[in-house]
This record gives C-alpha cells, structure tokens and sequence, in this order.
C-alpha cells in the first residue's frame, strides 16, 4: 500500500513576464481561459484528485491569488439579493474547503525546485503533489486522478510526461527512458531543459508531479542548475535507483498557457468544449482561419 497524497503544492510566484502589460498587476495564474482564471482549474484539478490541503507558493506582497481563493462576502450579498444563483454558485463552488488553504512566501526567485521547498514544513515528510496552474491539461479524469491512480501501483514519484517537438526540449525537463509499459516509461535519469541533440528521448515533463518527501532532502542543498536556478528536475533525478520514477502519458490535451499561442488555443478549445458556447465559436473564427 502506497501512501497515499492528499497535498498539493502551486508554486505561483513567478512575474508572468511573457504575458506583460497583462501581468503588471493581475498574475498569470489569474488569467481566464473562457471564464475561469488558471489557478481555478488547478484548485478543481486538485480536489477531484482527492487533494485535503492546498499550499500556494506565493511572492511577497498583497496577493491577489489566494484573496480569489476566498469568499468575496460583499458580492455574494450582491448577487444572493439579485437572485443570482448561477453568477454566486461560479464564485463559490470552486473555493477551496474551509481551513484547507495555506500560503507560504518564496522570499527569492530561486527557480521551481526553491519554490517546493519552501513548503517543506507544510509538506511535513509526506507524498505530496505538484501543479503548475499554466500547464492546463483538458481531461477526464484529470491529470492528476490519473496520476493517482497510476501511483496507486508504482509508488515513488511520478510525473505528468508527453512527447514535445525535438527541436522543444530545450523548455523542459526530459526523461531518459529505461523501459515503457502501457502509459508508463520508467526513468533511468532526467535532464532539465536539454539542447535538441544531447535530449536523452523527447517524452517530456509538464507541470503535474506526485513526489515522495526524499526529494526535499536533496533541495536541502539548495544546488543551482540550469539556468543557475534550484531546479526540481534535478533533485528529483537524484532519487532515481532510490524510489521509481515513473513518467505517465496522460490521456487528455495539454496546453502551455505560459505562452501565448498556447494560452490562445486553450481558450479556443475550452470554449468548442462548452455546451454553451461550442456552437458559435467555430462560426466566429471561421473568418480569421
Ligand atoms: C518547469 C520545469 C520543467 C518542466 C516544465 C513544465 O520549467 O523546470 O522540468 O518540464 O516546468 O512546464 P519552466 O516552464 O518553469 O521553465
């Protein structure tokens, strides 16, 4: 019997600055597909995957993402007086349940491996989750019950993986593949953001890991990589001959919202997938494609 994972890590410290003017106030994660901001299909990812405690890893200062993750009291009065049961249900079902939401402040930007470990105390020794609210994934079940229920057989840690373009690994952390079976590629190593030639395969990591708390150890040493930043890449390669490491192909599409062909195609194809505005979005676009 696995343990089994009931925390969540959203690192959203970051400066969004491929997506500025937008960003300069609002941060990415706060951006809609359709009508709904990153970070609430992360939190509904989440707490399908059966999540209890959320740990968002903000930046100092006000933050606009956890007060969107609290009740708004005055509107719900509003809309509660105005008969607005569908607008208050939009602002209140996807809120985290009460006492399940803790921030913790990444004081530096010391890059994604820094950010998890900042909520090393709240992850307090046990098998946690990582999302990455820009990596939007369409599925059903979502990515991370997949992940969940693959981990329920291999244990360890596991992340969310797909095959990227060769010429793309550069962006991301890339497996070198020991052996696959079904949806599952076992590692041998990993490598974070490798040139197009020396990329050890092309299945790649997206934003969607279960880890096992050994992998904070190692970013205990707080060592830079790529980039001259702590990555998480690195610490998890660290654990493999120690723990399974396991890349899942996860059945749904994945869309790089950290980018902006990306974040535009997902709101496309969030909207074709909407009963409510399916119909008409190809019958718009139809002039400009
Ligand atoms: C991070 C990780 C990388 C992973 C990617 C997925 O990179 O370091 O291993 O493949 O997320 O989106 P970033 O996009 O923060 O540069």
């Amino acid at each position: 019997m696995v343990k089994p994972v009931t925390k969540a890590v959203f690192p959203v410290a970051g400066l969004g600055t491929r997506f500025l003017p937008a960003t300069k106030v609002v941060p990415k994660e706060l951006l809609p597909v359709v009508d709904k901001p990153l970070i609430q299909y992360a939190v509904d990812e989440a707490l399908a995957a059966g999540i209890k405690d959320l740990i968002l890893v903000t930046a100092e200062g006000e933050n606009l993402i956890s007060r969107y993750l609290e009740h708004a009291d005055a509107l719900e009065v509003v809309l509660r007086e105005r008969g607005k049961e569908l607008e208050l249900r939009s602002i209140t079902d996807g809120l985290p349940p009460p006492g399940s939401l803790t921030c913790v402040v990444q004081s530096e930007p010391l890059g994604l491996g820094h950010a998890v470990w900042c909520a090393k105390e709240l992850i307090d020794e046990q098998p946690f989750a990582v999302i990455l609210p820009d990596d939007l994934v369409q599925a059903d079940p979502g990515c991370l019950a997949q992940m969940v229920a693959a981990y329920g057989k291999t244990g360890g840690n596991v992340v969310a993986v797909e095959d990227v373009p060769r010429e793309q690994t550069a962006r991301y952390g890339v497996l070198d593949v020991e052996m696959e079976y079904g949806r599952l590629a076992r590692a041998r190593g990993l490598v974070e953001k490798p040139d197009p030639v020396e990329a050890p395969s092309t299945l790649s990591i997206i934003g969607r890991y279960i880890l096992q708390p050994e992998v904070l150890g190692y970013l205990d040493r707080q060592e830079c990589g790529a980039g001259n930043e702590i990555q998480l890449t690195d610490a998890m390669a660290k654990t493999i001959g120690k723990i399974p490491f396991h890349g899942l192909r996860f059945q749904g599409r994945r869309f790089d919202c950290g980018n902006k062909l990306g974040f535009i195609v997902a709101n496309v194809a969030f909207a074709a997938a909407r009963e409510d505005l399916g119909g008409d979005i190809c019958e718009v676009l139809a002039p400009f494609i």
